[in-house]
């Protein structure tokens, strides 16, 4: 056990960066963490296009902070009518992946996916190119629990995708469940998956304790500790099917403290920290290299990165709230006092 990591500079394999003065707000917190960081395209209206995606690529260039390198990798969102020819212009420009949201399963999905069939000429098509899918894996149909719709998403949807595409590069988005840890651990190279760290770090209860914690809410929901334990024991085993992605997504503290609160779990701010004390706490501080800074890039098929970050074992105390364009924006566990701190 050591009070020091020094790591290959990180990516973040899935953040929300939004736009306008929500993006400049944010940018420089991701751009300060990590060296890359692939874009989720759930914007009002989505990027659904090569051209939307290279204008949303210069906005988010234009608020990377003077003399940080910072390289954001773009995605479109899938959409029931994306035209299959769309793939190799956005391959061209460099997208790097495709989001596919279940229409309503989560913020900003109002124009997802209705029924994955209707998309098969435009998967075809991405099989074809090696650009991969990314899934935020959860079934929207309201008889189906809230806390099952992961787990009910791989055997209605998953494993039928991918008997009809076996060799479409597939990221499992955010998982939640051990049944979902299992599925990517046993499933073959085309598959992946990315992990959270307030998914390592929190059960579901963190939700409830002392009354509702609306900033604790994000989907897929936070489940039970027996997932929690199935998710850290996947992060921490070195398998190269597991890596990180944030699932930051920035609301507006107004918009979180309400009484429909919005979804999602701010952690950009302090994004390696939280993975650092969640690695640290599994006694598994040399596994996040791996996690962190390798396998994501391997399974994208890009190269490693060059330089170091170095995290220390010293407290950290994230402020109450940062600016957030006329709003506010509160961290998780803002004004909460950190074990580990980026140097
Ligand atoms: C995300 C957001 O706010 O854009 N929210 C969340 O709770 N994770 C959307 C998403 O990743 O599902
Ligand atoms: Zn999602
Ligand atoms: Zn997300």
């Amino acid at each position: 056990m050591t009070d020091t990591l020094t790591l290959t500079r990180p990516d973040d394999w899935h953040v929300h960066l939004r736009d306008g003065d929500a993006l400049q707000a944010v940018v420089p917190h991701t751009a300060a963490q990590f060296a890359r960081a692939i874009v989720m395209p759930n914007l009002r209206p989505p990027v659904t296009t090569a051209v939307q995606a290279v204008a949303y690529r210069e906005r988010i260039l234009a608020a990377v902070p003077q003399g940080v390198s910072f390289t954001p990798l773009m995605t479109l969102y899938l959409t029931d009518n994306l035209p299959a020819d769309e793939i190799l212009r956005a391959k061209d420009v460099g997208v790097v992946a495709l989001k596919l949201y279940p229409a309503g399963a989560t913020t900003n999905s109002d124009a997802g996916v209705t029924d994955v069939r209707k998309t098969y000429a435009t998967l075809e098509a991405m099989q074809r190119a090696g650009m991969p899918l990314l899934v935020h894996g959860e079934v929207t149909a309201p008889e189906i629990d809230l806390f099952d719709r992961e787990a009910v998403f791989i055997d209605t949807q998953l494993i039928p995708l991918r008997k009809d595409f076996p060799e479409l590069k597939i990221v499992f988005e955010h998982i939640t469940t051990r049944e979902a840890a299992q599925y990517v651990a046993e499933a073959d190279r085309f598959t992946g998956a990315t992990i959270t760290a307030h998914h390592l770090l929190y059960n579901r209860n963190a939700i409830f304790t002392g009354g509702i914690r609306p900033h604790y809410y994000c989907l897929p929901v936070l489940k039970r500790e027996v997932h929690r334990l199935a998710l850290v024991q996947a992060a921490t085993s070195g398998s190269d099917r597991f890596f990180l992605g944030t699932d930051s997504a920035p609301h507006p503290t107004h918009l979180k403290e309400h009484a429909s609160s919005c979804a999602g779990c701010y952690t950009a701010l302090s994004a390696m920290e939280l993975y650092a004390q969640a690695f640290d706490a599994a006694g598994a501080q040399d596994k996040l290299e791996g996690f962190a800074s390798f396998f994501g890039a391997d399974f994208y098929g890009l190269p490693r990165n060059t330089g170091t970050v170095n995290l220390r074992r010293e407290n950290l105390t994230l402020p109450e709230s940062v600016a957030f364009g006329d709003a506010t924006l509160k961290p998780l566990c803002a004004g909460e006092t950190l074990p580990w701190r980026m140097v």
